[in-house]
């Protein structure tokens, strides 16, 4: 291994959009235990400091070694600019793998950067968190999980249901590897830390009482209905209990562009909280009203309530735990209303911290085992990139 950072490393990691900086951290921090060489790509999807640099403040992940700083744009404009500027880098780079992570569009672009030049380079794509399906191609999400996992060497599943929807579209058994859920290694990893924090406190919110919300998917918020609705019943909510609004940028827009700001006068809307004070937040709410995939699997990690605005979720093992529902489609203030009651009465079985097969702190140490086998290489040896894999 060298000191050098931007001299080749044998795998390169790819974050590019807020949710990504949770499932790479561990991944980072597992390689550099095992003495393995890689870099770290920040394509720039996301670029604020709330919702980019903070997260590499609390993570503890280091530098990028290169940051595309592609920013935002229409879904074409900014998988083609991913691409645009990866496509270089990977071709100075040739890692031995490209390991993508999740399904925002940096994922994607990357993933089929590297799949193009793989004559050229010898690089295969790694991808983390696959095989997860909505079956709602109306999802961008959707459309790059399914060709990332097309475009993948190997699939690193967080949970065993997606092992079927893998099959089913043809991917050959030998490439599916079951990872477990690398987010959940970062929640265990600063759960201590974030609990002390005491974030409901400091915003004057009652532990165990308030509702935490999140939204930000384009069905929920670039449709005007929908979102007043979604607002609505928010406001409902708090008249009974304190509603807790960290507002995505995307949503703050969207309420602009359609004058809902009256709705949100009652709840205590805040910008994008960074991960600390976020996990603080979640797990001493009652219940978390949203649409975000992650916290959907957090709250199933930490026994809490989760009311789903969504139709599906690609993430059925949180409902299958009993901690998280789906409110039908569309919304309706009624039918948020009722499911964020069941849910705090349902009192959720939960098995505890770490119960679920994977969901252990442990799936980065899988995933980085499994490119210690596959290169032969004893532990410790930083020379995958000489290997054949
Ligand atoms: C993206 C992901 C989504 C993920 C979400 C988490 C895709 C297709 N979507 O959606 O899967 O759940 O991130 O946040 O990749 N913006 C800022 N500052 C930023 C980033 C974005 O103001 O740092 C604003 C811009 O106006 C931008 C809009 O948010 O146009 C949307 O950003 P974009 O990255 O296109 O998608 P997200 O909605 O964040």
């Amino acid at each position: 291994m060298t000191d050098d950072p931007r001299s080749r490393a044998s795998i390169m990691l790819v974050a590019g959009a807020r949710p990504n900086f949770m499932k790479v951290a561990p991944i980072a921090a597992a390689l550099d235990r095992a003495g393995i060489a890689h870099s770290l790509v920040h394509t720039g999807q996301h670029y604020d400091d709330a919702m980019s640099d903070s997260f590499f403040r609390d993570l503890g992940l280091r530098v990028p070694d290169f940051h595309l700083g592609v920013g935002s744009g229409s879904h074409a404009a900014q998988t083609a600019n991913v691409m645009q500027a990866f496509e270089p880098v990977l071709l100075e780079q040739r890692p031995s793998w490209l390991v993508v992570v999740g399904d925002v569009n940096s994922t994607l672009a990357c993933a089929l950067v590297a799949a193009k030049l793989r004559g050229e380079t010898g690089t295969r794509v790694a991808h983390v968190e696959a095989g997860l399906r909505s079956g709602d191609w109306r999802m961008p999400e959707e459309i790059n999980r399914v060709l990332t996992d097309r475009l993948a060497h190997v699939l690193f599943l967080s949970s065993h249901d997606a092992r079927e929807n893998l099959l089913a579209e043809g991917i050959p058994e030998d490439r599916i590897v079951f990872a477990g859920n690398v987010m959940v290694d970062t929640l265990f990893l600063h759960l201590t830390r974030a609990r002390a924090i005491g974030r409901a406190d400091a915003l004057g919110l009652t532990a165990g009482e308030y509702a935490l919300a999140t939204l930000h998917r384009p069905s929920n918020v670039d449709d005007p209905a929908a979102l007043r609705v979604i607002l609505e019943a928010f406001g409902e909510l708090s008249k009974e209990r304190g509603v807790v609004f960290p507002m995505h940028p995307r949503t703050r827009a969207m309420v602009e562009r359609f004058e809902l700001g009256r709705l949100m006068e009652r709840l205590l809307v805040i910008p994008p909280e960074g991960y600390l004070d976020m996990l603080s937040l979640v797990a001493t709410a009652a219940v978390v009203i949203t649409d975000s995939g992650g916290l959907q699997e957090e709250t199933t990690a930490l026994g809490i309530p989760c009311v789903t605005v969504r139709e599906q979720t690609e993430r059925p093992i949180t409902i299958a735990g009993g901690t998280n529902r789906l409110v039908g489609w569309p919304p309706n203030v009624i039918g948020i209303l009722q499911s964020v009651r069941d849910a705090v009465d349902a009192r959720p079985t939960y098995a505890g911290l770490g119960a679920l097969e994977g969901w252990d702190g442990r799936a980065a140490e899988r995933i980085v085992r499994y490119f210690e086998e596959r290169a032969k290489c004893r532990t410790g040896s930083a020379d995958l990139a000489a290997s054949t894999i």
